[in-house]
This record gives C-alpha cells, structure tokens and sequence, in this order.
C-alpha cells in the first residue's frame, strides 16, 4: 500500500512538474519570436552590414514590445544542399520565422515545400525567386530593392560628370567612353540588371560607349582586383570608366590601381554605399555608388516578421506590395550629398 502511494506521488508530482513546465513555456513562447536566418554567404560585405543592422532592430523591437527575439543566423557558404538543411533545422527547432538569403535564386523549392507543410512563414531576402515561385503560397514574401533603378542610377552617376568633366574623363579625346564591367554573379537579378541598366543609361543620354572587357568577379572586392590589375596591364591608359555592379569590386578595382602606383584614376562607380564605398567617395577614389537600402531592408525584415509572428499590422511606413513584396528605393550618392549618408 505504501509503495502504492510513493508512487502515486511521483507520478503526480512528474505531472505537475511537466504540466508547470508546459504552462511557463507557453507563456514564454508567447512572448518570444524565433528568427531563423540562412544567408548565401557570410563573407559578403553588404549581406554583414544587413545582419548587423538586423541585430540592432532586434534589440529596439524589443524594447518597444517587450517581447524577446531570437536570431538563430547561420552561413550556407554557397551551398544550396546546406542551405536546404538549415531550413529543416530551424523548422524542426521551432523558429517562428525564417528568413532566406537563397544560394540559388532558381531552386527554392524545397525550402517552399518545407515550410509550407510547417505552416512557417518565409521571408527572401536581397536574392530575388521568380514571382511564380513566390505565388506558390500566401505565407511567403521578399525583402529587396528595385534591380533595374540601381542600374539606371549608375549610368546617371556617368553621364553627370561626364557632362561636367568632359575632356578629363574621356582621356583620349576621341568623343567615346571606352569602358570595363565587372560583374557580380551570373544570374544574379541584381547583376543581370545593373549591367545592361548603367551601360543604356549613358548610351540613351547620347554619349556613345565602348566596352572593352567584362568579367564576372562574383562581388568580390579580392577577384576584381585581380581581373582589374590584368585589364591595367593590357589596356592602361585606355580605360575610361570601370563600372562595377558593387562597391566591393569598385574597391578591388582601386586597389588594383593603388598596386600600380597609378594616381590618375579613371572614373570607378559602385553599387550599395557600404562603408567603406562611401569613405571612397569621400576620398575621391570612387566617382559615386548607389544606395542601396541594406539598413531598410533589414528593418523591414524584422518588422514583418513580428508582424507575421504577433498577428499585427506593419507600420504605416513600411507598404506590403500585392501582400507579398516590400522594396525599398536606391539613392544616388557622390561627395556632393555624401554627408546624407556617412550619417546613416
Ligand atoms: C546585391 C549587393 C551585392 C551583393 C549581392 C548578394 O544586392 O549589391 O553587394 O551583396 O546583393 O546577393
């Protein structure tokens, strides 16, 4: 008989004790959102500023709400097969939310499958699926900019100064911008975009152009260094202008130039307003960049998010395009306006 109540007791006290523990992980559930992140690529600088900006937003949500998030961040180096098996896990560790900076824009599917089965919503992020894949179900929404107008305002960023330099630019004088591209990643919406955006940007202004050379330095500041010391020992003097699709490469390519000991830059525009694209522009090494938004983009992530989690609506500043799209606009910047923005 004794031995019979001992163990009753035990088992009352284990379900007491588990049924407290359920109660006060309800009630912290309730008040904690679980983000989950999987980025393309650790290493590349305008992704870092997007986190970095993330983890401040994080702690200002959270003491506007009183609610507490979670980031769970972790790197897919390239991989879509990691990439893929990031998302189980953060499904399978109870992420609320799970934002997806894709490897491969063209093959989100299996993250859509997953997700869509846990009834988790996702957010993609800078890395653009096609819309058919985006409509493939309610929860699922993108984080981004316009391609195209960081393309255009490239080329108008050009066409100024050429229009105000004129002749110190056009350095051999013969009426025609004798030009170099690199690029960012072959398929990259951004990439594809701002290549053929710039470049007709300049020609529909009326200034003709001539390409050189083109080569695709996958954002990176060490690759388009490289490709650019090469382009300098084979064309020198005779480039003009040096497009990049980002300020990583246009800081590759001015480190190229300082390599050479050349003084006399030829003019180098970026795309992004990193930090160190902006002290570029201040230091006169860069002609200009574009601003694209990493900052608001970042906020907006973890604003729909808690949105999304908590059942709320957005602020008003934010706007949900076709209830699945937020895209937040480019700036042109060069030393005239820098201020703006060294600010940010
Ligand atoms: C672009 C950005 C690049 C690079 C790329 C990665 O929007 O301008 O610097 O970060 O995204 O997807």
């Amino acid at each position: 008989m004794r031995k019979i109540t001992g163990i009753m007791v035990l088992l009352l006290s284990a379900l007491w004790s588990s049924g407290c523990q359920r109660g006060r992980t309800h009630v912290e559930q309730e008040n904690t959102i679980k983000i989950g992140i999987s980025l393309y690529d650790h290493y590349d600088a305008f992704i870092t500023q997007i986190v970095s900006v993330m983890e401040e937003e994080v702690k200002r949500k959270e003491s506007e709400t009183g609610t507490s998030i979670v980031l769970v961040i972790e790197n897919a180096a390239n991989s879509q097969i990691e990439q893929n098996s990031q998302i189980e896990d953060f499904i399978n560790n109870g992420c609320d939310i799970i934002c997806v900076n894709l490897v491969d824009r063209t093959d989100p599917s299996m993250i859509i499958d997953k997700a869509k089965s846990a009834d988790i919503p996702v957010i993609f992020f800078n890395r653009e699926l096609v819309e058919e894949d985006l409509e493939r179900w309610d929860r699922l929404y993108y984080v981004g900019a316009v391609a195209l107008e960081s393309g255009i305002m490239q080329g108008q960023i050009v066409v100024k100064q050429y229009k105000e330099k004129g002749e110190k630019i056009d350095r051999n004088k013969d009426g025609i911008l004798q030009y170099v591209m690199l690029e960012g990643e072959a398929g990259h919406q951004d990439s594809i975009m701002r290549t053929e955006y710039s470049v007709n940007t300049v020609i529909e202004s009326g200034c003709q152009v001539e390409k050189l050379a083109y080569a695709i330095a996958n954002w990176n500041r060490a690759q388009a260094k490289t490709k650019m010391l090469q382009w300098i020992e084979d064309m020198g003097d005779e480039i003009e202008v040096v497009f990049a699709n980002n300020d990583e490469m246009a800081l590759g390519a001015i480190d190229a130039y300082k390599m050479m000991e050349i003084e006399e830059l030829p003019m180098i525009v970026g795309i992004d307003g990193t930090y160190a694209g902006l002290q570029a522009v201040e230091k006169g090494d860069m002609a200009g960049t574009v601003y694209n938004d990493g900052a608001g983009q970042a906020k907006a992530m973890i604003e729909l998010s808690y949105s999304l989690a908590k059942g709320t609506k957005l602020p008003k500043e934010i706007e949900l395009i076709n209830e699945k799209y937020i895209r937040l606009p480019h700036k042109i910047v060069t030393i005239q306006n820098l201020k703006e923005f060294v600010q940010k």
